[in-house]
């Protein structure tokens, strides 16, 4: 059977769920730490695991730079180079080829671009994306779309996720059915519910295993984003998941799983983890701050995680300001552990019917500070 996704229960608009892939079943709401170049930076698989991550997210554009998507392939796919044997989900490369590629020139067909890394020339197409995102050995393949940049007109937005359904119908005719394997829609449309609308029916029509809200966290604002999620998300089929690409904040999380998101990712708890910032239970803290030098407190007395059960907030803002490799290392660790267990939380919640009360008081918690 193809990779396909059960529901067990729903409050309000929220909903909890199995995903059924080739590597394993992973809980519904998820988030899934960023593992870029074929590794979650700073963190060895081991340790992702231990913080309760099951999933992963990987991507087309650096691993088809370096070290190459043939030679991912010759080495026994990504989840046996990167040693992670659970579900892993690639994107695409469309999006990091706007953000970080020189040059690049779209057209019907696909992309060209210049590598980041040495200027090399590079093509991208639907196709080419579907094979190499097979390459990888991707339990969840996602189709090559354009991220419309915010803001856009109307008419842009329009020829823009145009374009990206009809590389969605070329993503869906390339990729070669497998078990335990499947291929997601992005809906784009920017800010424009009709286009939104347009372009959920467009993917509907083709047929995908989950759906992906793209286009969103580009500089909208939370507002505009969950107003995206309301005249989105209840057009989309309730016996498919939903992924909200590239988000969020905890509180992004929050606000999309109660609006009927199922999957998630965002390099914030990776890159904040490597800056020296930390996300707790009582809120955000940043560890370079002079206030935690003699602070023999634990980051987070709630959390399980090696920097918060074995460490002194004082030690870890020594670490940071030192710039020792292990200030990141254990602040990464940290914040993806905060990250699971915020989705356990939610994960629970609504198998209990008390979302709402839950998130609620979580909201409270970062409302608190951390005193
Ligand atoms: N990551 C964050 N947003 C997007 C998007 O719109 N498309 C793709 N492919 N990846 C994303
Ligand atoms: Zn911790």
């Amino acid at each position: 059977m193809t990779l396909h996704w059960t529901r067990t229960a729903q409050d309000g608009a929220a909903r909890a769920g199995v995903l059924h892939t080739a590597h394993g079943t992973v809980e519904t709401p998820v988030f899934m730490p960023v593992g870029t170049a074929g590794t979650v930076k700073a963190m060895t698989a081991d340790a992702v695991r231990a913080t309760g991550a099951r999933m992963v997210l990987g991507n087309t554009y650096h691993l088809m730079l370096r070290p190459g998507a043939e030679r991912v392939a010759r080495l026994g796919g990504l989840h046996r180079m990167m040693d992670w044997h659970g579900p892993i989900l690639t994107d695409s490369g469309g999006f990091q080829v706007m953000s970080l590629s020189e040059l690049r020139s779209m057209d019907e067909d696909g992309v060209t671009f210049r590598s980041h890394l040495d200027g090399s020339r590079h093509r991208l197409t639907p196709e080419r994306s579907v094979e190499i995102q097979r390459l990888l050995g991707a339990d969840v393949t996602m189709c090559l779309d354009e991220c419309t940049p915010f803001p856009a007109t109307e008419e842009q937005a329009a020829q823009s996720m145009r374009l990206s359904m009809r590389w969605a119908k070329r993503c869906r005719e390339a990729f070669v059915a497998r078990p335990g394997h499947g291929l997601f829609g992005i809906v784009q449309g920017s800010t424009y519910p009709a286009l939104r609308a347009e372009s959920v029916a467009a993917l509907t029509g083709i047929g995908f295993e989950g759906y992906a809200v793209g286009g969103l966290a580009v500089g909208e604002g939370q507002a505009a984003m969950f107003d995206v999620l309301d005249v989105t998300v209840p057009l989309l089929t309730q016996a498919a998941p939903r992924y909200l690409m590239g988000v969020g904040t905890p509180a992004d999380l929050v606000g999309a799983v109660r609006r009927g998101i199922d999957m998630f990712d965002c390099v914030i708890p990776t890159r904040s983890g490597r800056t020296g910032r930390a996300y707790t239970s009582r809120g955000v803290l940043n560890l370079r701050n002079a206030r935690h030098a003699d602070d023999a407190r634990p980051l987070d007395p709630g959390c399980g995680c090696p920097a918060c059960t074995r460490h002194s907030r004082a030690y870890l803002h020594h670490l940071i300001k030192a710039e020792e490799m292990l200030g990141p290392m254990l602040l990464t660790w940290h914040n993806i552990a905060y990250f699971q267990d915020l989705m356990r939380g939610l994960r629970g919640a609504i198998l209990e019917g008390r979302l709402e009360a839950h998130a609620a008081a979580v909201e409270a918690g970062w409302a608190a500070g951390d005193g």
